[in-house]
């Protein structure tokens, strides 16, 4: 079963009571400080609704938003349809497997789109691909779920959202020895004939600690720059329920 395609017409529910426009602010404030040359071109990876992608648009960032579920970047599209947006190029592309027109002067991957590579050899493969196409000391921004959060906030819970039109049943399974967690989702959607559809998806995401992360990024060509444990910008901790890794490509 795919990723993201029955989730795509509800993933905004899901995050709906994210601040997206603090992440562009906090992803803008780190692109400033720490570029060389001015960057203009930013591409959002695993950009999934384009979410982070518009609010650093709105910020003056030229975007590329790359997304491997179709249904995902069709939200994103039918935003733009519906704003008369046409100045963002959308690809539908695997990460793993990133293919370019040219060079990017920024990059940024959120929301825990990197914990869906679930084998170390998949995120250098996207890592060493994203520092092939940065411009040199290019920056890189991204964030990952830390095992503080998959062993004590996922861990083998349940949840239920919820809005007027859909619900949206979510139960985790975290298997502490292969750091695979499985989020088994069920979606009921309401029809024009006031029944509910349901459809189900099964995503998995990989536990990766910040030692892995860290050679990863080193190891393909990046210098860390720094790690966060939240927006507010405080030093990352070992009850960080995400880090912000935020390296410069070196070429
Ligand atoms: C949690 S969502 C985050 C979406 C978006 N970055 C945001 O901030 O809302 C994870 C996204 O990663 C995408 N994704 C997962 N594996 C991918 C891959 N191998 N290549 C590209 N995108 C991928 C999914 O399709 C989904 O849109």
């Amino acid at each position: 079963m795919k990723q993201y395609s029955n989730l795509a017409s509800v993933y905004d529910l899901l995050n709906d009571e994210y601040d997206y426009n603090r992440y562009a602010q906090f992803l803008d404030s780190e692109i400033r400080t720490n570029e060389k040359t001015k960057s203009s071109l930013v591409l959002d990876l695993a950009c999934g609704t384009g979410k982070i992608t518009f609010a650093l648009r709105a910020l003056g960032y030229d975007m590329t938003g790359v997304d491997l579920s179709e249904e995902m970047l069709s939200v994103a599209k039918d935003v733009c349809y519906d704003k008369c947006i046409n100045d963002i190029l959308w690809l539908c592309q695997d990460m793993r497997e990133l293919e370019l027109y040219g060079t990017v002067d920024a990059c940024v991957c959120c929301l825990d789109s990197i914990n869906y590579l679930t084998k170390i050899g998949d995120v250098k493969k996207c890592f060493s691909l994203v520092h092939n196409y940065l411009i040199p000391d290019g920056v890189f921004i991204f964030d990952v779920n830390t095992p503080y959060r998959f062993e004590n906030v996922y861990a083998n819970n349940d949840y239920v959202l919820e809005d007027e039109s859909s619900l949206l049943a979510w139960r985790n399974e975290y298997n502490e020895k292969s750091k695979l967690c499985r989020f088994y989702l069920s979606i009921f959607e309401e029809t024009e004939d006031g029944t509910y559809e349901r459809s189900d998806e099964v995503q998995t995401e990989k536990c990766y600690s910040m030692k892995q992360i860290k050679a990863a990024l080193n190891e393909c060509g990046f210098e860390i720059i720094k790690v966060y444990g939240d927006l507010d910008k405080n030093d990352a901790t070992d009850t960080n329920e995400k880090w912000y890794f935020v390296a410069r490509c070196i070429k």
